[in-house]
């Protein structure tokens, strides 16, 4: 089974994505990199986790090709962003997945991202 059946498909993700956002708001280190509109970011958000995880292409069905790394280089993102991201994470999934082993899957999977996307 593909993770994004496992997380309970789109309204799994969508809890995963409520839990996390409201975490990261009260992150000091990156709070201060999400001025704009939360919604539309936790809409994008789903609709990313939703494709990342096996799931429908829902980003790239309406954005376009993902290019996620060079979408997050006009922000700053040290090792310390992509530990506070992933600690935010780690914290959301306990909230809202059951299965430890799950959990270290997806955290697994998004750690190579987020520390892909360290560019400074
Ligand atoms: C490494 C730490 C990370 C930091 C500091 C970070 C920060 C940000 C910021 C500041 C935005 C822009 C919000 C806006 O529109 O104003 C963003 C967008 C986004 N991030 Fe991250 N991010 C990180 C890791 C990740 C990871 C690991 C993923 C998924 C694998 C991800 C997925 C997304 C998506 C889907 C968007 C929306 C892109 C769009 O605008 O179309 N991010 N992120």
């Amino acid at each position: 089974m593909v993770l994004y059946d496992e997380l309970g498909g789109q309204l799994g993700i969508r809890k995963v994505v409520e839990s996390f956002y409201p975490k990261v708001k009260k992150d000091p280190l990156l709070a201060p990199l999400f001025t704009n509109d939360i919604d539309s970011i936790m809409e994008k958000q789903e609709m990313f986790l939703s494709q990342f995880f096996g799931g429908p292409d829902l980003y790239t069905s309406v954005f376009g090709h993902p290019r996620m790394r060079a979408r997050h280089m006009p922000f700053t993102i040290t090792r310390d962003h992509a530990d506070a991201w992933l600690s935010c994470m780690s914290r959301a999934l306990e909230e809202t997945v059951e299965s430890e082993e799950l959990r270290h899957a997806v955290i697994e999977r998004l750690k190579v991202s987020a520390y892909f996307f360290v560019n400074s």
